[in-house]
């Protein structure tokens, strides 16, 4: 079909992981596979507004716009993600682009928007796509949504699905795929269906490390291939603690996940830290909060210093009150997000 112009508009979520992916092989190829609760507060909304080109060019012709504001040091990273998928999609050039994101957390929170933004730039090619190729179907334009965010970014594959998805080829996971990310399709007791994660902010600076560094890193890693193993062990132990709702199974192997791959940083070369004291501070004080209470609380790491939070639904009003009483002090301006398992993308 011959399409002159239009506009899209889609918000995609960010996600945790609970088994975490870190290391990658060519082409955004996982080392691992890794599970992620879908997040909901925490999104990226972002417009693709096209425009046909009157002559065909060679180039990528697009401007972006971040908060209203034409924003050039994300332009690269736009035009890597283009080159990269170009081959699945031949009109890329046929267009020129106006790409507008904000975000729903604050700018610079320390949250990655990596994985939102990218899954919502995405998708907003995907309808562009069913435009000129209508007939498609829902599930292909999902699993080639997910496919095309993972070239722009590996955990961003896991942010078009709700609730849990599993990015990266398991035996033990029907459908699992290294391309492309799916919905666990196994059974989920009630209590991971709302989830609470509260996300405390201890440090708001830029990484040190980015993630793409941290993930080449894993190349030559003395304990590379444990950890792959490792990941994918705690992926299997996962299916019936999910199943049963067994939260303090669950608890093991998340902060198990969590304190590897900061580990697995520590024990790089060169190696780094991004936790920070007060990463350390929370996560004794949960420790102590969990062993005192009784509450199936605990914790789990991204690429940073900021603490996830995780706990069910019906603890949330204890919970809280702990974070304000004894986590808030540990907070960079004492800035937390509530965020919970979220259902995945949705069109604007
Ligand atoms: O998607 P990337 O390349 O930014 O990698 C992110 C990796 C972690 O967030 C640290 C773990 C994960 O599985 O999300």
């Amino acid at each position: 079909k011959n399409i002159v112009s239009g506009e899209v508009s889609w918000q995609s979520p960010s996600n945790i992981a609970l088994v975490k992916y870190w290391g990658k092989k060519e082409n955004q190829i996982p080392a691992n596979p890794s599970i992620s609760f879908t997040l909901d507060e925490c999104r990226s909304t972002t417009s693709l507004k096209y425009f046909k080109k009157e002559e065909n060019s060679e180039a990528y012709d697009f401007d972006f716009y971040f908060e209203g504001k034409p924003k050039q040091d994300f332009k690269p990273k736009i035009q890597k993600f283009f080159q990269r998928i170009e081959t699945y999609c031949p009109y890329l050039k046929d267009y020129q682009f106006e790409i507008h994101s904000e975000n729903s957390f604050p700018h610079s929170s320390g949250i990655a928007s990596s994985a939102s933004g990218m899954s919502a730039i995405a998708l907003c090619l995907m309808d562009l796509e069913k435009e000129l190729y209508p007939g498609m179907s829902q599930e292909y334009f999902n699993k080639k949504a997910s496919f095309l965010a993972r070239l722009g970014s590996g955990s961003a594959s896991r942010s078009i699905a709700g609730q849990l998805v599993v990015w990266g080829e398991h035996e033990s996971i029907e459908g699992s795929s290294d391309e492309y990310a799916i919905q666990f399709p196994y059974e989920v007791h009630e209590i991971f269906k709302t989830y609470k994660d509260t996300i405390l902010l201890v440090d708001k600076g830029e990484k040190q490390v980015s993630s793409t560094v941290g993930h080449d890193l894993m190349h030559g890693h003395p304990f590379a291939e444990m950890r792959f193993k490792q990941a994918e062990d705690n992926l299997e132990k996962l299916i019936p603690v999910l199943k049963n709702g067994d939260t303090s199974e669950f608890i093991k192997i998340v902060e198990s996940e969590a304190l590897s791959l900061h580990a697995m940083m520590m024990s790089s070369l060169p190696y780094f830290i991004l936790m920070k004291p007060n990463t350390l501070e929370v996560i004794n004080k949960i420790w102590e909060y969990r062993r005192t209470t009784g509450i199936p609380v605990c914790f789990t790491l991204d690429a940073g210093a900021n603490v996830h939070v995780l706990y069910p639904e019906n603890h949330a009003t204890k919970i809280l009150e702990f974070i304000n009483n004894e986590l808030v002090v540990y907070c960079q301006n004492g800035q937390y997000i509530c965020d919970h398992v979220g259902d995945g993308a949705s069109k604007n």
